[in-house]
Parts: structure tokens; sequence; C-alpha cells
């Protein structure tokens, strides 16, 4: 089988995205590459879904246009998205994981092998028979993980992955996100804690009001924000329109 053509570099060039009156995104230039995880930050509202799901390719932009690995095709091809609330479907764990291999078009004979390794690297081997369902809010959320690295992603695009979870859960979250970012997989992120960001991003895209305002790598974002309005954020100071 031919490898699937990259979907990295993940490309924004001038791109807007305007629903009814409202503009959604405005005039975003971004370019993703592989490396350590590129957090998207900013208050509530700025845009950071919105965002990834261009990224995801689930819609167009208005203006603009967003590429991967070069193709302008938003079928994806080693992408894969997770939302704040996974949706599992009503059967084991282990069966949501063959359900997602199947569909990534790995060989059946594989499938026993990967569901195993799959689960291990998510924590969830003693819950293989359960009802996915049934499963506690984090461990439903690192089993989308693993539904998602079914995929042999290129990139992950995650979407405020532990906003309804408790230190303990979000903890194990980040960890299963930093092993897949140690082994070549891209993260895209959105999050409103700050203390996430510090833990996890190697860059951060800070997002106001639907425009990206600052773009650095983490060091200098924390300690040598460029304009008063990051400044303000650090601060914890409610951030608005620019
Ligand atoms: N389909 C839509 N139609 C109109 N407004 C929308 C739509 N989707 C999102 N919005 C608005 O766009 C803005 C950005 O939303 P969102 O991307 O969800 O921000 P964030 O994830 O940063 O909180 C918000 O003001 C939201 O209310
Ligand atoms: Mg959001």
């Amino acid at each position: 089988m031919r490898a699937p053509a990259p979907d990295l570099p993940l490309m924004f060039e001038n791109v807007s995205l305007r629903a009814g009156d409202t503009l959604l995104l405005r005039d975003i230039d971004l370019i993703i590459r592989p490396g350590a995880p590129t957090l998207l930050v900013g208050p509530n509202g700025a845009g950071k879904s919105t965002l990834l799901r261009l990224a995801m390719g689930l819609v167009a932009p208005t203006l603009g246009a967003v590429t991967w690995g070069g193709s302008p095709d938003p079928a994806p091809r080693r992408r894969a998205m997770l939302f704040q609330r996974p949706v599992m479907l009503r059967r084991s764990a282990g069966a949501n994981l063959i359900y997602a291999l199947k569909h990534a078009g790995v060989a059946r004979d594989v499938w026993p092998a990967r569901v195993r390794d799959l689960l291990e690297r998510v924590g969830l081997e003693h819950v293989a028979q359960r009802p996915a369902r049934k499963l506690l809010g984090g461990e439903q959320q690192r089993l989308a993980l693993a539904r998602a690295l079914a995929r042999d992603p290129e990139i992950l695009l995650l979407d405020e992955p532990t906003a309804n979870l408790d230190p303990a859960a979000t903890r194990a979250v980040e960890e299963i996100v930093l092993n897949a970012a140690a082994s070549g997989v891209k993260i895209l992120m959105a999050s409103h804690d700050l203390g996430q960001v510090r833990r996890l991003a190697g860059e951060v895209c800070f997002l106001v009001a639907g425009r990206l305002h600052e773009k650095a790598a983490a060091e200098v974002f924390f300690q040598h924000p460029q304009s008063p309005l990051t400044q303000a954020f650090l601060r914890g100071d409610l951030v608005m329109e620019t």
C-alpha cells in the first residue's frame, strides 16, 4: 500500500470566515509544520474552535485558502480531530477501536495487536470489554485519543479535550498528548487554560476576536509577550475586541 499523501504543512493563507454578518476569522496567515505542539489560546469566542474546524476541512473559508501538504483537497488523509465531548459508538471500548481501524483501511489480521497497542498507549487495557458509553468522562476522552491514533495521524487537532475533566483525568490526557507528540505526531490544540498551555506548548498562537494576534515560541510568549493585549491576557485581564 502506498503511504497516503501528507497533511503537513497545514497552511492558512489570508483566511477569513464569515457566518451571516459576523466575521468569525479575519486574515489568518499561519503555517503549521511538524514539531512541538502548537497551542491555540485566547478568550472564549476568539475563534479557536472555528480555526480547528477549518484545519480539519469541515468548513471552507469565505476568503483565502487552507491547504494540506500543498493540496487544497479537504479529504483527511492523515489528520484526526478530537472534540470537548467524545461521542462513542454503543459497543465495547475495543470494538470502537476496531471500527476506527477498519475505516482507516488497516488489514484485518493486525486488528487485535493494534487494539492492544492502542489501549496500552492510553492506559485502558483493563476496560477493553466495557461498553464505551459507560466509561468515565476521562476514560472516554482517552479512548477518543486512541481512536484518533488508530488512523496513524500526522497531525491531531484537539479542541479543549480536557475542558470537562478533573485534574487527574486532565493529567492522563496531557500525558497521552505529550507521548504522541514525542512519537512525531504534530499537535494543534485549543486551550483556554494557561497552565495547560505552559505544560504542553512548544509554540503559541494567540487569537482575539477572530484575529491571530501573536504567534511565538512558548518561552517567548510567556516571558516576552510582544503586545499590550497579550500582556493583559497573561495577567488575567478580560481581553476583548482589538
Ligand atoms: N455557525 C456560526 N454562526 C454564527 N456565529 C458562530 C458560528 N460558530 C461560531 N460562532 C461565533 O463565532 C465566534 C468564535 O467561536 P469559536 O470558534 O467557538 O470560539 P472559541 O472556540 O475560541 O471559544 C463566537 O463568537 C461564536 O459565538
Ligand atoms: Mg471553542
